[in-house]
């Protein structure tokens, strides 16, 4: 047993994920790119998954440990050759040991922000830096609304289910300042994002905690309503297949530890 409960509800499961989220780890390029890692430095994943871009990290020369809240991605990050640790964003519990804290889409599961920017925080060396990007205020808009509303009719209150914290900057800015941070960069931008599957294969990788609870008639009946309803506005026809895409809005920031 784990000892540790998964981000909000939300379970994983690696193959699947591998296969209609494998964008993840390549959008997070850019990201690899401002925090820029320096062969030898003592870097933390803060949410890894399954480890695909904390190993790009390590391939700069940098010595990484990931955390994950989910046994399932910690096992298949190990599988990749991470130094990977079952751990809840909100607990983390590492002394000041670390050059830099990357996180890349997981931030957007940890809805007690004060407490991971704490433990963010504690984790880092004086003058360490913590470079994140999760989803910003307006993240997945169409895809939630509708999700609330097909939800609604199978007597489930969305909100309470919800596993995402998706912040203003001006929010996050907060959350980083009072938790002692500099904070040196942050901004929300909006990114379309083509799918490699259907909207419907997206919510089985990433709303599973709406989805589970429902019997499997209901469960149906939600993701086909959710399809209907946002099929205008995210996909398109492209070379005789239709391409799906989510209204992805991203927030990145850079800060640090005051030396
Ligand atoms: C994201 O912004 O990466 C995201 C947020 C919630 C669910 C899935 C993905």
């Amino acid at each position: 047993m784990t000892g540790v409960p998964p981000a909000a509800g939300q379970t994983w499961d690696p193959g699947r994920y591998v296969r209609e989220a494998g964008f993840v780890a390549e959008l997070g390029v850019p990201l690899l790119d401002l925090l820029a890692p320096v062969a030898g430095e003592h870097i933390l994943d803060l949410g890894c998954g399954d480890g695909r871009l904390t190993r790009r990290i390590s391939d700069r020369g940098a010595q990484v440990v990931g955390v994950d809240a989910s046994i399932e991605f910690v096992e298949a990050a190990r599988v990749a050759g991470i130094d990977a640790r079952l751990a809840d964003g909100h607990d983390l519990r590492f002394g000041p040991d670390f050059d830099a804290v990357f996180s890349n889409a997981a931030l957007h599961w940890m809805k007690r922000p004060d407490a991971v920017a704490a433990g963010v925080f504690g984790a880092l060396k004086p003058g360490g830096r913590f470079v994140g990007e999760c989803g910003g205020a307006g993240n997945v808009r169409t895809i939630r609304a509708a999700l609330g509303k097909a939800l609604a009719a199978e007597g489930v209150d969305a909100v309470a289910v919800d596993p995402w914290y998706f912040p203003t900057d001006a929010e996050y800015r907060d959350v980083l300042t009072r938790a002692g941070f500099i904070v040196e960069h942050i901004g929300l931008f909006p990114r379309l994002t083509d799918l490699p599957g259907s909207v419907a294969d997206w919510l089985g990788v990433f709303g599973r905690a709406f989805l589970d609870g429902l019997d499997p008639a209901a469960r149906q009946r939600v993701v086909t309503q959710v399809t209907e309803a946002t099929h205008t506005r995210l996909s398109r026809s492209e070379g005789g297949r239709t391409v799906w895409t989510a209204d992805y809005v991203r927030l990145r920031f850079q800060a640090r530890k005051p030396v």
